[in-house]
């Protein structure tokens, strides 16, 4: 079972087992191996190898992540606590320690030679770009750090940034982090109802938004999408505008203000304090979708997220000076606070952020991008690799990729197809993936191989280090090799989610009442004789499209706000490139007729209401729905039917 170090560099060939039915393992080259920041660690500690590091690790994750706490970060005041049960499940991490994230992402960097260094390449489809030093990074987040202050901001506020990916959108991040406001980041790709139920739920008196943004060669109305939103969120006093686009917006006189004028009054000062705060002062919120109701605010904090964030990108990712990192997602999802906003900074890294479609103007644009600035570790999603697949292998190979040395992939379970195009057509056989389980929740890396990792397509291997995760049946015990059961981690970590915003106890339920005493994750999964985890999906209500997390129930109020809808119920379906897709069924109120415009109308409609990546696939119209008797849809019937499966345990359906 233990990674073997000594293992040939048998690079993208499979083990010379002499059976095909054999598991087949991918070994990393052995510079990688060798070179690893993993590796130099497990030397360190005096651990033959990765995997006996890990298991003491997980023994002691205690030591360990206050290990990582002294060594990956910096704080103004040191902790003496590592971990505090007493309130558990509500667990506080270094909790006596006094922090700021942006110090360590910031402010730490400018006094050393890296504030030189280049921290942020940006660039657009438009084909506009900007390079950013930590020292231009620095200035900027002070500058709009005073000016969140002059709109009145302070810390424990809650402030809504709706952007695209652009720049701003981390100085805006970072500025509210160093004030010790809590930014609430809605992803730019969401619409109306979305925007609006996360404005509510937050109370925040500041938004940020931008005129626009750009997609495939289109403008996203992201000014238009706002103001209609604020209609019905009548708390929102102040509304920032970064001018991106250039095109006519209205701008509402006393409320929205632009940005550019902000940053050049006298009150944006380029000098602001860091404001030191609590290690559990709340950092931010991310609004996820659950099994039941409205997203829930989902609460990270300064200190253990930090750390956590660091870590894994430390070790998983294997980050050095000379790296340039790129991450495509968007920062309006997790993926982006903690390994485009956060991550990179706080370890000094190089990286670059794009703003437009993978496909624009031509399906070769991440792979120009990754030979023009010298990309060496790629982190994407697997909805994005099957979408390129489909181009052929002509578009990368055009392009020089040698810079590269790791790729990765997050956000659903990888096809082993996919995952063997990725290997071989981008990484060219040289560049381990790291296949990173992880979720809103958890804040970082949870599965995850890493540069020393024999790996095997579509398994995300072997928990990260500290992390004590397991498969068990419904009654919490140990589920047996290769047989399904829940995703659970038994023992805390520090990028933990705290709470969901004002809802203390829809944390407990969702999150630690399944199994008594066990995080319960929502995912499905196996463990194979090697100890590999294959995470199987989602087992509640969520449906992940090309990535994204949706929920039924979001998807389901969308449709029902049309005045055509009497009822609908929404599930997710297969889908070759988006991984899943919407499928809905829906009940027309009386005298309205079903008609193929009627289905296309309510396409449309859910698009303009949640956004373009919540547009059903299908719309069937029914007269009726399976339901409990206490008259919940049962989701899982309309999915084994849909799919010609059997319907299973049918007892509490309605009569
Ligand atoms: C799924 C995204 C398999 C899983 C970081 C999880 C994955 C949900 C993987 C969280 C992976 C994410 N392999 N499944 N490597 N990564 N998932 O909150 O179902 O948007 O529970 O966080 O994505 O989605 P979220």
């Amino acid at each position: 079972m233990s990674e073997n170090h000594a293992a040939p560099s048998t690079v993208g060939q499979l083990s010379a087992h002499g059976d095909e039915s054999a598991p087949e393992f991918y070994h990393p080259p052995e510079e990688l191996v060798n070179n690893s920041n993993i590796m130099a660690y497990a030397r360190e500690k005096g651990f033959a190898d990765v995997e006996a590091l890990r298991q003491w690790s997980v023994e002691n994750y205690q030591e360990f992540w206050a290990d990582m706490a002294t060594r990956m970060v910096d704080w103004y005041q040191p902790f003496t606590t590592v971990l505090d049960e007493s309130a558990a499940p509500f667990y506080q991490w270094f909790n006596d320690g006094s922090i700021n994230i942006v110090h360590n992402a910031l402010d730490r960097q400018v006094k050393t030679w890296r504030k030189n260094k280049v921290a942020l390449i940006w660039e657009s489809e438009q084909g506009d770009n900007k390079t950013f030093t930590y020292w231009q990074l620095y200035k900027r987040v002070n500058k709009f750090a005073n000016v969140l202050k002059a709109m009145g901001v302070k810390n424990g506020d809650r402030v809504t940034i709706y952007l695209p990916r652009i720049p701003e959108i981390m100085i805006a991040m970072l500025a509210c982090a160093k004030i010790g406001a809590m930014h609430s980041v809605v992803y730019g790709g969401f619409s109306v109802e979305a925007l609006q139920t996360r404005i509510q739920d937050a109370q925040s008196r500041v938004l940020i938004t931008a005129d626009g943004g750009f997609l495939n060669g289109k403008i996203v109305e992201l000014k238009k999408i706002t103001d209609e939103a604020i209609k019905h969120s009548p708390v929102v006093e102040t509304v920032i505008v970064v001018k991106r686009t250039g095109h006519d917006v209205p701008m509402e006189q006393g409320r929205d203000i632009w940005y550019h004028e902000l940053m050049a009054l006298p009150i944006a000062s380029p000098k602001c304090e860091t404001e030191p705060v609590g290690a559990e002062h709340p950092l931010y919120m991310l609004y996820t979708s659950g099994t039941t109701g409205t997203p829930k605010g989902l609460v990270h904090t300064h200190g253990g997220y930090q750390v956590g964030v660091a870590t894994t990108m430390h070790f998983t990712f294997d980050i050095k000076e000379d790296d340039v990192w790129w991450c495509a997602a968007d920062p309006g999802w997790v993926t982006g606070h903690s390994y485009i906003v956060y991550g990179p900074l706080i370890l000094g890294a190089t990286q670059v952020m794009y703003e437009g479609a993978p496909t624009f103007p031509y399906p070769n644009r991440w792979w120009n991008i990754v030979e023009r600035y010298g990309v060496t570790v790629f982190y994407t999603a697997p909805t994005a690799i099957r979408g390129l697949m489909r181009f052929g292998e002509a578009w990368p190979s055009r392009h020089d990729l040698s810079s590269l040395r790791l790729l990765g992939s997050v956000g659903e379970p990888i096809n082993p197809e996919a995952w063997r195009w990725y290997h071989r057509v981008v990484g060219k056989n040289n560049c381990p993936i790291m296949d990173t389980w992880w979720q809103t929740e958890t804040g970082a890396f949870m599965i995850t191989p890493n540069p020393t990792t024999p790996l095997k397509p579509g398994s995300g291997t072997r928990p990260f280090l500290g992390i004590d995760a397991a498969v068990v049946n419904e009654q919490g015990e140990p589920a047996g090799d290769d047989e399904d059961g829940l995703l659970v981690i038994k023992k805390p970590w520090p990028a933990m989610l705290r709470t969901v915003y004002n809802n203390p106890d829809r944390y407990i339920e969702q999150y630690w009442t399944k199994i008594p005493n066990l995080y319960t994750a929502g995912d499905s999964a196996r463990q194979d004789d090697d100890g590999y985890f294959w995470v199987i999906g989602r087992i509640d209500d969520v449906i992940k499209v090309s990535g994204y997390r949706l929920g039924t129930a979001e998807v389901e109020s969308a449709l029902v706000s049309h005045h055509d809808v009497a009822e609908a119920a929404a599930i997710g379906l297969p889908h070759e490139v988006k991984g899943n897709a919407i499928h809905t069924f829906v009940i027309l109120k009386n005298g309205v007729e079903a008609s193929e415009d009627l289905a296309d109308e309510l396409i449309a409609h859910v698009g303009k209401m949640m956004g373009p990546i919540a547009k059903p696939e299908a719309i069937n119209f029914v007269t009726s729905l399976p339901k409990t008797r206490s008259g919940k849809i049962m989701r899982r019937v309309l999915k084994s039917r849909a799919l010609g499966l059997p319907e299973g345990d049918l007892s509490t359906l309605e009569a």
